[in-house]
């Protein structure tokens, strides 16, 4: 990893005393507020299907360095996240050697989750570290450090919000507005973060026979990033393609199993001239825009090759099925070589919202990056003068 580029890194236990996330490489200056992350936290332990874990944790941040009075210094910022559980857990999973006897193990490892590949990897005798690390829990460092990102994001008047567009076999048959996923950030409650209650419902009832049979269910979900000026990412390089960056930052969430930009998978079976957003000049009169260029429609996604054109950059994840089942898979005993019955540990039975919610922390931090690298500076004050600068350079054009 180069110096200087904005970066971040997260470690902890799912049932460990806490999860930690670092986040280096951000200017001095941005306005950072404890609640905002919180909001964030708070977010990603909703939706309709979350096991009894979310009933236990009240994710809140703790900033321990990089924020002073109000703003970042330059630092690093080390962000810490408690988690509740480990009072129950602080002699099964101890950092010394502890008692052997109080260790609970994973005896037989569950289809789809990390148990089998991890334990051959890492030479553990059951799963219980495998777990203990490839738990989406880390992913709540995530949203804490994407948040981080989302308010540097916001001094240059770019805004991230997700919806759900598929729960199982229910789906939202309509497109989404900005404005209307936009409002879902305000819910007091989340239930299944879908913008047309009628699909939200049927939804909803694809959970409930989930949670009637024992069985989990997957889903779709999509990000939204609005007010992305052109010009973020480039072509040159093939790893510094904006949609490559997008792509491997949402892959990375748990149980992501595909990401689309934009219309990408419908558009490979359709004609080009059904496909590309036509251009157009704007009259003097139309509203604002970075650029008087527009489209008319966006299947792009709002990226083409690799660069950001100035419209809503949409990045959809598909998850798969939750591994963990209350009527669990065939599976083999770690001690004995028997056939039995898969592991079953307290779990989540549907969890498309909050991997959206994941999701656009992983495409803040990734637009962040981005951001950082094409206005630079030391300081926001800096980064705002390149970003001035650029935006009039593009109105001119
Ligand atoms: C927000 C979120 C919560 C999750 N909760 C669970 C859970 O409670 N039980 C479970 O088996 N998997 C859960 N998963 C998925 C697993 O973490 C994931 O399937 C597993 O680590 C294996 O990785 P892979 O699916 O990416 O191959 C969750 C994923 C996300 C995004």
């Amino acid at each position: 990893m180069q110096d200087g580029m904005l970066r971040f890194s997260t470690a902890g236990e799912s049932h460990g005393e806490c999860l930690i996330a670092m986040v280096s490489g951000m200017p001095a200056g941005v306005p950072i507020t404890q609640a905002a992350i919180d909001h964030e936290l708070w977010r990603r332990q909703q939706g309709y299907g979350r096991g009894g874990r979310m009933r236990i944790e009240r994710d809140q941040a703790h900033i321990l360095s990089g924020v002073r009075h109000g703003k970042t210094i330059g630092s690093p910022i080390a962000l810490q996240i408690a988690n509740n559980d480990w009072k129950n857990w602080t002699e099964s999973l101890p950092v010394g050697a502890g008692d052997p006897e109080k260790h609970k193990a994973v005896a037989s490892p569950r289809p789809g989750h990390a148990d089998l590949p991890g334990a051959l990897k890492y030479d553990f005798p059951d799963a219980r570290y495998v777990l203990e690390r490839a738990s989406a829990r880390e992913s709540t460092a995530r949203v804490a450090a994407g948040s981080i990102a989302r308010q540097l994001l916001a001094a240059l008047n770019i805004q991230i919000a997700s919806h759900v567009i598929r729960v199982g076999s229910a789906e939202l048959d309509h497109p989404a507005a900005w404005e209307e996923v936009a409002a879902l950030r305000d819910r007091e409650e989340i239930l299944l973060s879908c913008v047309d209650s009628a699909a939200e419902q049927r939804m909803k009832a694809v959970v409930d026979q989930a949670l009637r049979t024992g069985d989990s269910v997957g889903g779709v979900f999509e990000v939204i990033a609005h007010g992305v000026p052109p010009g973020l990412g480039t072509y040159a390089n093939w790893d510094e393609r904006l949609d490559t960056q997008l792509a491997a930052a949402v892959m990375s969430l748990q149980a992501v199993k595909a990401v689309e930009i934009g219309r990408g998978v419908t558009a490979a079976g359709e004609f080009g001239s059904a496909v590309h957003d036509s251009i157009h000049y704007a009259a003097e009169n139309e509203p604002d825009g970075h650029t008087r260029f527009r489209r008319d429609q966006n299947n792009a996604g709002g990226l083409e090759g690799g660069i950001t054109n100035g419209e809503d950059v949409i990045v959809r994840g598909y998850l798969k099925p939750i591994s963990t089942l209350r009527r669990p898979l065939a599976s083999v005993s770690f001690a004995t070589r028997e056939e039995v019955k898969a592991a079953y540990e307290r779990s989540d039975v549907c969890v498309v919202p909050a991997a959206g919610v994941a999701a656009e922390a992983m495409v803040a931090l990734a637009l962040a990056k981005a951001a950082c690298e094409k206005f630079g500076g030391d300081s926001l004050r800096e980064m705002m003068r390149n970003y001035d600068g650029y935006c009039d350079q593009i109105r001119r054009f």
